[in-house]
C-alpha cells in the first residue's frame, strides 16, 4: 500500500519557515500583556497626575494684584453668565454671574474636584461641574453635593460707571 507522501519542507517558502507563526497568534494580545499595558498606563496616569500636585504646591497661583477690567455691566443680564480670564503667571479662567439686579459674583471656573470647567445654572439656581455631578452655592461657591472637597475661589465683584472689575476677595479678620 502506498503511503500518503509527507509534506515537502521545500513547497513551504522561505519566509514562512522562518517565521513560523500564524497571523492569528501573531495579532493575538495575551492575558499577561494586557495586564502588562494596564500597568503601564496607570502608572503614566498617576506620574501625570504626581507632576500636577507637585507643579500646584511649588507654584502656587499668586494672589491677584488690583482691580482687573472684566467687562461693561449691561453686556450681562440678571441671570446670565459671563465667562472671562485672567492672566498671571498662569492663565485661570473664571465666571462671572449676575445673580440679582446690582447682585454679582465671580468664582473661578475650575471645579475644585478634578477641575472639569462649572457653569451658572439659572434653571437651578445652583453652579454645576457636569463632571461629577458636583453643585456650588452661586451665592458663596461653597459645595452643596457631590466630590469637589472645597468651595470655589471667590473674586470680589466691584461696579465702576457701568464697568465691572474684579479683584482679590478681602479677607474677613473677625471670623
Ligand atoms: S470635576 Fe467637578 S465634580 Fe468632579
Amino acid at each position: 500500500m502506498a503511503k500518503k507522501e509527507s509534506h515537502d519542507r521545500s513547497e513551504i517558502p522561505a519566509w514562512k519557515s522562518d517565521f513560523p507563526i500564524s497571523e492569528e497568534q501573531a495579532t493575538h494580545v495575551n492575558r499577561r500583556e494586557f495586564a502588562k499595558f494596564l500597568g503601564l498606563l496607570s502608572g503614566a496616569l498617576a506620574l501625570g497626575n504626581g507632576v500636577i500636585v507637585i507643579r500646584a504646591l511649588a507654584f502656587p497661583s499668586k494672589p491677584l494684584e488690583g482691580e482687573h477690567f472684566v467687562c461693561n455691566a449691561d453686556e450681562v443680564a440678571v441671570g446670565e453668565m459671563f465667562q472671562f480670564e485672567i492672566r498671571g503667571n498662569e492663565i485661570i479662567p473664571y465666571i462671572l454671574i449676575h445673580l440679582e439686579e446690582g447682585e454679582w459674583r465671580a468664582f473661578e471656573q475650575k471645579c475644585t474636584h478634578l477641575t472639569c470647567a462649572v457653569r451658572y445654572r439659572e434653571d437651578l439656581g445652583k453652579i454645576e461641574c457636569p463632571c461629577h455631578h458636583g453643585f456650588f452655592s452661586a451665592d458663596t461657591g461653597e459645595v452643596l453635593q457631590g466630590p469637589p472637597p472645597r468651595s470655589l475661589p471667590r473674586l470680589e465683584v466691584v461696579i465702576k460707571e457701568g464697568k465691572v472689575y474684579v479683584r482679590e476677595e478681602k479677607q474677613d479678620k473677625t471670623v
